[in-house]
């Protein structure tokens, strides 16, 4: 049972204890664990070559990484990838999970699962569970997106999340050493890993907080009017982290609810519909772009021949 914890934040910060928490009650319950902090690697951001995503969509062949063996970002991703659990620690920065996770997980398309498995290529398809613990110096309006961001780069890895925590108003390094609640919650979701790692990967369930946030199904906070599809209307209301579509009604109490209608599941980023759908969007809409390619190219030379002042 291999759990890698992937870290975003200040080495000895707030999130490395919080996640050395979890790692160590994941021991203690038999897992062998791993910690990186993305800090001290080497990690090109993407070049937005879309080579990876040419090959997988208009070829169906698996791709590689234009900067495979350039930097360190392959070691990183067998690691991640031969791993039974992954527990993710990021900071808010400016709302949002911090920069470099970004830059981490903008690298991740190369190593889609769901589209490795759409070219018959099983080798990156293994069942995952993970968990996060997002933490920042405010309360958690001022850390809105840093959850749900975090959320949705797991799903789009194919990765379970089965618990998830936002450490609230801890700005300095070992602050959250105050706070013997958020120590313990992080010891019980590396127990809540480990659970889920030892359960048949069908039968796992959400382990953390319900009342999380809106949505019943990825408890995330956040909910979409929704707009129209590549392919279809899509939903009235939709939670853009799993992709889940419904509406919103108020229960007997008065309650706001998200209720996810019937057929809501059909572009879910928990079972890999949604990303299998996203997969022929990105066939159907690239097409476009090669039956055109000469007319684009006359098109583009008014651009690339007109070179504004810069600094
Ligand atoms: C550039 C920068 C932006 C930040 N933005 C936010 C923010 O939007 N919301 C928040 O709650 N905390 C914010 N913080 C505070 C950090 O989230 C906080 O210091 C956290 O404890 C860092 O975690 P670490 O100790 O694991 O590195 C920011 C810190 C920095 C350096």
């Amino acid at each position: 049972m291999k759990i890698l914890a992937v870290t975003a934040g200040r080495k000895n910060g707030n999130g490395e204890i919080l996640v050395k928490e979890a790692l160590m009650r994941a021991e203690e319950l038999g897992a062998e664990v791993k910690m990186i902090n993305l800090h001290d690697y080497n990690i090109t951001p993407c070049s937005g070559c879309e080579s990876c995503t040419v090959k997988f969509t208009q070829k169906g062949e698996a791709p590689e990484c234009v900067y495979k063996n350039k930097d360190d970002m392959d070691i990183i991703m067998q690691e991640w990838l031969s791993a039974d659990g992954v527990i993710v620690t990021v900071p808010a920065y400016s709302f949002m999970p911090a920069g470099i996770y970004r830059v981490f997980c903008d690298r991740h398309l190369a190593y889609e699962p769901n589209f490795h498995k759409q070219v018959g290529n099983p080798a990156f398809f293994k069942h995952r569970v993970g968990a996060i613990i997002g933490n920042g110096g405010s309360t958690r309006s001022w850390m809105s997106l840093a959850l749900e961001s975090t959320n949705i780069t797991l799903l789009a890895q194919d990765i379970k999340v089965v618990d998830q925590v936002m450490v609230t108003r801890a700005p300095r390094p070992g602050q959250v050493l105050l706070n013997d609640e958020v120590l313990n919650r992080s010891r019980q979701l590396g127990e809540n890993v480990v659970k889920a790692i030892q359960t048949p990967f069908e039968e796992v369930k959400f382990l953390g907080d319900e009342n999380l946030g809106w949505c019943p199904v990825c408890h995330s906070n956040v909910l979409s009017l929704g707009e129209p599809h590549w392919n279809e209307q899509g939903f009235t209301i939709e939670c853009p982290i799993c992709h889940c579509g419904g509406d919103i009604e108020r229960d007997e109490n008065g309650k706001w609810k998200f209720i996810v209608e019937k057929d809501g599941y059909r572009k879910s980023m928990l079972d890999g519909s949604g990303a299998k759908d996203h997969f022929f969007e990105i066939q159907d809409t690239m097409k476009k772009y090669f039956r055109n390619i000469d007319t684009i190219g006359e098109k583009r030379k008014k651009y690339t021949e007109y070179k504004p002042a810069t600094i």
